[in-house]
C-alpha cells in the first residue's frame, strides 16, 4: 500500500539539492501518487489535489485577471455561487450565469472578454445535462479555458477531457472517497502549461490535502467502479419507483427517455448514477419537511457519493447561499428533495422511501 508519508519537510544532502521533495505544500509523496492516480482515470496528463472542492475551484478562478469573464451555469452547486459571487466578484471578475443546458445560451453569452466557461454536468441539484463537446467547440473558439465539475458522474460515468474540456474538476468528497470520511478536491488536465499555473496556485495559495486525506482517496478510487455500477442500478430502480409514486409529481433523473437531456447524457455518460431530486403532488413545506425527518436508511445530511444513502432538502442546506429569489428563478422549489442513493439493498432503501412518503 502506498505509505502515509506523515512528512512537513524533507531531509536535503546539500542546500538546494533533494531528491523532488522539499516541503509538503508542495510535494508529498501520497499526494504525489494519488495526483497520478486521478490523472489516470480522467484520462488526463497530469491530477493536482486539493484540501476541498472549493478549493480546487477557487485555484481555477484565481487564473484570471480583474476585468475577466465567466460564463457559469445557472444551476450548480451552492458553494460554488457562493464562491463566485460572494468571494471574486469584488476582486472584478464577472460572472454570467446561464442556462448551459441550451449551447446557444452559452454562445450568446461569450464575448471578448470570456477567460473561463465552467459547467456543470449533471447539475446539482436538478440533474441538468449540458453537451460538453459542443460547449468546447465555442470555448476553442473564443479562447477560454472550459473547467467542468464532473463531481455527480464521476470519472467511472463520464470524461470531460475526452470531450473537448481543458480542465476537470471533482469534489473528491463524493464518489472517488466514497465513504463520506474526507474532505478533498481535485483538478485534471492535459496541457502542461496550465498544469504549471495551477501548481504554482495550489503551491502559494496552500490549499493542500493531508497525506491520510490522500491515502483515504487513494483507496476510495480502487472501489470506484463498483460502487459507481451500484448507485447506477439502485438509481434506476428508485428513480422509476418514484416516478410511479402516486404521491410524487416530478422526478428529476438523466436516464429517464423524456427528460430533456437524455439524449446527450448518453452520448456522454456511461450510466446515470445515483443522483435523483423529486417533488411531492403535497408540495407544502411541512409535508416536504415531515419526509425528510422520517426516513431511517436515507440519513438526512449533506454532502454525496458516500456507499451510505443520504436525503437532503436543497433550499435550507446545500444551496442555501444561493438567494431565494434566485433558486426559484432557476427552478429549485423549496419543496424539493434530493436523494444521494448508496449501494445498500434497493429493496430496503425502497421500503424505507415508502414509509416516509405517506
Ligand atoms: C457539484 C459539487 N461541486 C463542488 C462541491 C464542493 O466540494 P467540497 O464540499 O469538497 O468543497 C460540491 C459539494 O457538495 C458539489 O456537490
Amino acid at each position: 500500500m502506498t505509505p502515509i508519508f506523515q512528512t512537513s519537510t524533507y531531509v536535503q544532502e546539500a542546500p538546494g539539492k533533494h531528491k523532488g521533495f522539499e516541503y509538503a505544500r508542495s510535494q508529498n509523496p501520497t499526494r504525489k501518487a494519488l495526483e497520478e492516480a486521478l490523472a489516470i482515470i480522467e484520462n488526463g496528463k497530469f491530477g493536482l489535489a486539493f484540501s476541498s472542492g472549493v478549493a480546487a475551484t477557487d485555484a481555477v478562478i484565481k487564473l484570471l485577471e480583474p476585468g475577466d469573464e465567466v460564463i457559469a451555469a445557472s444551476d450548480m452547486y451552492g458553494g460554488t455561487y457562493r464562491l463566485f459571487t460572494k468571494v471574486f466578484e469584488k476582486f472584478g471578475i464577472r460572472f454570467i450565469y446561464t442556462d448551459t443546458a441550451n449551447t446557444g445560451n452559452v454562445g450568446k453569452a461569450i464575448s471578448e472578454k470570456t477567460k473561463l466557461i465552467w459547467l456543470e454536468t449533471p447539475t446539482n441539484p436538478l440533474m441538468n445535462i449540458t453537451d460538453i463537446a459542443a460547449v468546447s467547440i465555442l470555448s476553442k473558439k473564443a479562447g477560454a479555458w472550459l473547467c467542468v465539475d464532473n463531481t455527480f458522474a464521476s470519472p467511472y460515468l463520464q470524461n470531460p477531457l475526452d470531450l473537448g474540456a481543458d480542465i476537470v474538476m471533482h469534489s473528491s468528497t463524493k464518489y472517488l472517497g466514497g465513504h463520506s470520511d474526507v474532505i478533498q478536491g481535485a483538478l485534471v488536465m492535459n496541457d502542461a502549461a496550465l498544469r504549471e499555473k495551477l501548481y504554482f496556485i495550489q503551491k502559494s495559495c496552500g490549499a493542500v490535502p493531508g497525506p491520510m486525506d490522500c491515502f483515504l482517496v487513494l483507496r476510495g478510487i480502487k472501489t470506484l467502479h463498483l460502487r459507481m455500477r451500484q448507485h447506477s442500478e439502485n438509481g434506476k430502480i428508485i428513480a422509476e419507483w418514484l416516478r410511479n409514486h402516486p404521491k410524487v409529481s416530478k422526478v428529476y433523473w438523466p436516464g429517464f427517455t423524456d427528460h430533456p437531456g437524455y439524449a446527450i447524457a448518453r452520448k456522454q455518460m456511461r450510466d446515470f448514477g445515483g443522483m435523483i431530486s423529486f417533488e411531492l403532488k403535497n408540495d407544502s413545506l411541512e409535508e416536504t419537511m415531515r419526509v425528510l425527518s422520517s426516513t431511517k436508511l436515507f440519513a438526512l445530511a449533506e454532502s454525496l457519493g458516500g456507499v451510505e444513502s443520504l436525503i437532503n432538502h436543497p433550499a435550507s442546506m446545500t444551496h442555501a447561499s444561493i438567494p431565494r429569489e434566485e433558486r426559484i428563478k432557476n427552478g429549485l422549489k423549496d419543496s424539493l428533495i434530493r436523494l444521494s442513493v448508496g449501494i445498500e439493498d434497493a429493496e430496503d432503501l425502497i421500503g424505507d422511501l415508502n414509509n416516509a412518503i405517506k
